[in-house]
């Protein structure tokens, strides 16, 4: 049975960090919707006031972090020691675990900077693990393209279509994310999907049709279960295509902790306080 859309949500105009602008989605929800992810944020500008104050050493517990950058490049570093600059095309995986301290600032003072921030939640059994973070360059990430017509950047899990069977280079995370940016013009592209798992889809550029439904820039949608996804774009789409095996656990979100309960979220706030969030 093919997904169709459920819902179509529109991001809204958010600030976060010392004053960043920011496309959010997901937050203010019912997160269960969403269920394994938390959120995504889209950093969209060429105006350096929207982007230049970055986002200063700040914690997370109980979830993990995905960045890609398609343009402009944003530099992190975290309370273990890790540094990295993310440029475009690349990628960030970080799992928070029972805690992470980390900064992620830009480095340009002018230019467009544009890039995804996706939360991806973790199991209870995994919440207070160690941190961990990978940085995986443009170069480690595959691309399938058929001429003019798509291409698909396969950030993590596996892509099964169009006579490919291609592994992106993010394995052994729980929730068995497939992540894809995919550019379609002209085309109609079908995804198989598992029936199990959640998917979502959001459009960062022109529109694309998902069952004769229209799903614009800067809107997600939410689809139906089934086996496949048929993308058509006429007039050409880039969109971010999210897939995961929902948790089906409570949600206590509150700013950069994910826990099960409050209570959790109380002890990581009094831990971050205290100075004991990492350990
Ligand atoms: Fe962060």
């Amino acid at each position: 049975m093919q997904r169709s859309i459920e819902r179509i949500l529109k991001s809204k105009i958010a600030s976060d960090g010392a004053g960043v602008k920011i496309n959010r989605n997901m937050v203010g929800e019912d997160l269960t919707f969403f269920d394994p992810f938390l959120m995504l944020d889209e950093i969209y500008s060429d105006d350096p006031d929207d982007y230049i104050g970055g986002f200063p050493e700040h914690p997370h517990r109980g979830f993990e972090t995905v960045t890609y950058m398609l343009d402009g490049k944003m530099r992190h570093s975290d309370h273990l020691g890790n540094e990295g600059t993310l440029e475009p095309g690349g990628m960030q995986w970080m799992t928070a675990g029972r805690g992470v301290l980390h900064s992620e600032m830009p480095v340009q003072e002018s230019g467009l900077l544009h890039g995804f921030q996706l939360w991806i939640n973790l199991p209870a059994s995994e919440k207070m693990q160690e941190p961990n973070y990978q940085d995986i360059p443009r170069d480690l990430i595959p691309v399938i393209k058929n001429g003019e017509n798509f291409s698909v950047k396969i950030l993590a899990g596996d892509f099964l279509s169009e006579g490919q069977n291609v592994r992106g280079p993010v394995s052994g995370i729980n929730v068995e994310p497939d992540i894809f940016d995919v550019h379609i013009k002209a085309h109609t592209l079908e995804i198989p999907t598992k029936v199990e798992k959640k998917v979502l889809i959001y459009v960062y550029e022109g529109c694309v049709d998902v069952a004769d439904q229209n799903i614009k820039s800067q809107e997600m949608g939410m689809l139906s279960s089934g086996d496949s996804v048929v993308f058509t774009s006429e007039v050409g789409s880039k969109f971010l295509f999210l897939s995961a095996m929902p948790l089906r656990e409570p949600i206590a979100s509150w700013g950069p902790f994910v826990m099960n309960t409050f209570d959790e979220v109380r002890e990581a706030i009094e831990d971050f306080k205290g100075g004991r969030l990492i350990g």
